[in-house]
């Protein structure tokens, strides 16, 4: 019989991809998602993609009782992957007190509800963010490597939650976890049926590198090009959405069935960095697409290079990222005209 999986934030940009792997992979798939940074339109990616809807129910996870009914109502959901959070660095240096509330009630609510309906496990979005900046002899990072003090409220809720879901699986909750650090997600699934819907001006790179391709903004700056790496520019591990999608998919199997620890962690990345300046040009080769881009000063908070040892990953989940990364930026440029053709943007 197939399982059913309970995805919170299953229409954004990780869980909609995660959601079609785990689909395609048979399991039955609940999404949650109060459509703060989503639409529901997301579903119908989903569908033209997989021949499937999945369930959906429109339920903010701050709220206990709404969350409590979806465990009611689907008392066969048997893991979790628990992707809703607010995620917008700056915007939590604004507004501190939202991503608390947002990003530690909803972990808190889930996790007291898991043992009362008799859901087995949950795997925990994480972010490399827990490393800050690496020393030289630390990287590629691995699992083991000592964190540092969060540099935002964001940052800070991934350590928080982190270590609630290690406090309360030793209290003797009786359920697993597995916590997965992912570098940086970037991309869209290849038929550009679903991707990564930003809102307002990008922070992020690969977004503004499309948008320009595109004509929506005027010119990418890079953000600084005096950082002790080979060009100059910051590094970091981009991992394509699909590839990340489908650790879950490993990892959900792993924690269902085969995890004898009660909370494992893994580095989801590719296990090697790459420059701004190398994904500019990168870009500019897979597409076609000229990007009109300048240097700038840096950006303040920003690490100056970071990818991650995925070793664990590549073993013991059986899983490793393979997509070359022309074709993942040719992706996010596919997905950036759909949303010219949609008239999105
Ligand atoms: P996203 O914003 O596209 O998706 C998150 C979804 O959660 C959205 O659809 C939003 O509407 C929903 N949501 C937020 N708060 C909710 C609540 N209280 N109740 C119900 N739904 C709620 O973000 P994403 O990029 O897909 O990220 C997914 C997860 O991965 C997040 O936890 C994020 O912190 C983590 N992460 C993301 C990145 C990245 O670069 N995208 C990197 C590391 C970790
Ligand atoms: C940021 C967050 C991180 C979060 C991640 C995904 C910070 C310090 N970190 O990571 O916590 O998990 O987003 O949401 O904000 N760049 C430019 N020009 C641009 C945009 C980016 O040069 O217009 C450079 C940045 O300096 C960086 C690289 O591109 O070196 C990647 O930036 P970004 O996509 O914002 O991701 P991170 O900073 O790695």
């Amino acid at each position: 019989m197939k399982q059913t999986i309970l995805v919170t934030g299953g229409t954004g940009f990780i869980g909609s991809h995660t959601t079609v792997e785990l689909i395609e992979a048979g399991y039955n798939v609940v999404i949650v998602d109060n459509l703060s940074n989503s639409k529901i339109e997301v579903l119908d990616g989903i569908e033209k993609i997989t021949g499937v809807r999945p369930a959906f129910e429109q339920v903010d996870l701050r709220d206990k009782e709404a969350t409590e009914s979806v465990f009611r109502k689907y008392p066969a959901i048997e893991g979790i992957i628990h992707f809703a959070a607010s995620k917008a660095v700056g915007e939590s240096v604004q507004q501190p007190l939202m991503y608390y509330r947002n990003n530690v009630i909803s972990l808190i609510n889930l996790l007291e509800l898991m043992p009362e309906y008799g859901v087995k496990g949950i795997i925990f979005s994480s972010s490399c963010t827990v490393y800050g900046q690496p020393k030289p002899e630390h990287l590629p990072v691995t699992e083991s490597a000592p964190h540092q003090k969060a540099t935002s409220p964001y940052g800070n809720t991934k350590e928080i939650n982190e270590q609630i879901i290690y406090d309360y699986i030793h209290s003797g909750a009786g359920i697993k976890s597995i916590v997965l650090r992912y570098f940086n997600p970037i991309g869209a699934h290849p038929t550009a049926l679903i991707g990564e819907l930003p809102n307002g001006v990008p922070n992020n790179l690969i977004p503004y590198v499309t948008q320009t391709a595109m004509g929506i903004r005027e010119q990418l700056t890079i953000f600084g090009n005096d950082y002790n790496t080979p060009d100059g520019t910051c590094i970091r591990d981009y991992i394509y959405v699909v590839d990340l999608a489908k650790a879950h998919v490993a990892a959900m199997a792993r924690v269902l069935d085969k995890q004898t620890e009660p909370v494992e962690y893994f580095n989801i990345g590719t296990g090697s960095g790459n420059s701004t300046l190398e994904i500019v040009t990168t870009f500019e080769q897979a597409t076609g697409v000229k990007v009109n881009w300048k240097y700038g000063p840096r950006r303040e908070g920003d690490i100056e290079k970071i990818w991650g040892d995925c070793t664990h990953a590549n073993t013991v989940l059986g899983w490793k990222a393979d997509t070359p990364l022309a074709d993942v930026l040719a992706s996010a440029w596919k997905w950036q005209q759909k949303l010219r053709e949609d008239g999105v943007m």
